[in-house]
C-alpha cells in the first residue's frame, strides 16, 4: 500500500450476493490498496485519499449505492472517483451495456467518472427474497416473450439458474486505466 498519501487508492463497494466485493478484492490485489464495504467506508475520510473506487451491481438498471456516493465525493473535487458495476447482461451486449451505464451518468459526471462494466453472474442462494421475486418476475417475462432475438433466447436460459461467469480478464481495460 503507498501510504505516503501520494497516491492513495480505496476500492468501496456494495455488494448483494457476492459478485462485486469479489472484483472489488481482485483490483485491490491488483492495485496493492484497500478494499472495504461501503458501510466501513462511512468511517472514512474521504480526502485522505487520492482515488476512489467504486463498486456496485446493476439492479433493475441502476448501480447499486451510486447516486449515494456521487453526492458524497462532489464534496471531494480533488478525489478522483472510478467505478465499476458487475452485471448479469453478457459482455458482447455492448449497446445494452452502454445504454445502461449511460442511464447512470448525467452528460457532467460521464466527463469526469471513468466507468467499467464486469460481467459477473446470478446468484440465488444469496438473494434476498425481494430480489429472488423480481428475477424469477423477469425470467418468466424473458422466457414467455414472443420472439425472441438469439440474444434475448440465451438470456432467458441463462435467468433460470445461478452461475457465475467472473473472470479477472474482464478487469483488464480498467486495470489498464487505474494503473
Ligand atoms: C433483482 C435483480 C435485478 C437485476 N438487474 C440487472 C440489470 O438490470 N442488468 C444486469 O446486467 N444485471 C442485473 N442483475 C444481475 C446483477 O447485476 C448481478 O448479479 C450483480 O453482479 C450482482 O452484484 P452483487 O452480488 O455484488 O450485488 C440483477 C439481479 C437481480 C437480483
Amino acid at each position: 500500500m503507498d501510504s505516503n498519501n501520494t497516491n492513495r487508492k480505496v476500492v468501496v463497494y456494495t455488494s448483494e450476493t457476492g459478485f462485486t466485493k469479489k472484483y472489488a478484492g481482485w483490483i485491490a490485489e491488483d492495485l496493492k490498496c484497500e478494499v472495504m464495504d461501503i458501510k466501513d467506508w462511512r468511517n472514512q475520510k474521504p480526502a485522505d485519499y487520492q482515488t476512489v473506487i467504486y463498486g456496485g451491481g446493476f439492479y433493475a438498471g441502476s448501480i447499486k449505492g451510486l447516486k449515494k456516493i456521487k453526492e458524497q465525493m462532489k464534496a471531494y473535487p480533488d478525489v478522483k472517483l472510478i467505478v465499476f458495476a458487475t452485471g448479469a447482461t453478457p459482455a458482447e451486449s455492448k449497446e445494452i451495456i452502454q445504454g445502461a451505464m449511460d442511464a447512470n451518468f448525467t452528460a457532467e459526471e460521464k466527463k469526469n467518472i471513468p466507468a467499467f462494466y464486469f460481467q459477473s453472474g446470478l446468484n440465488y442462494e444469496k438473494m434476498s427474497l425481494k430480489y429472488k421475486i423480481m428475477m424469477k418476475m423477469f425470467a418468466g417475462m424473458m422466457k414467455k416473450k414472443a420472439d425472441k432475438t438469439p440474444e434475448e433466447q440465451a438470456m432467458a436460459e441463462m435467468l433460470t439458474h445461478s452461475y457465475d461467469y467472473c473472470k479477472k480478464e474482464n478487469m483488464k481495460e480498467f486495470l489498464e486505466y487505474s494503473e
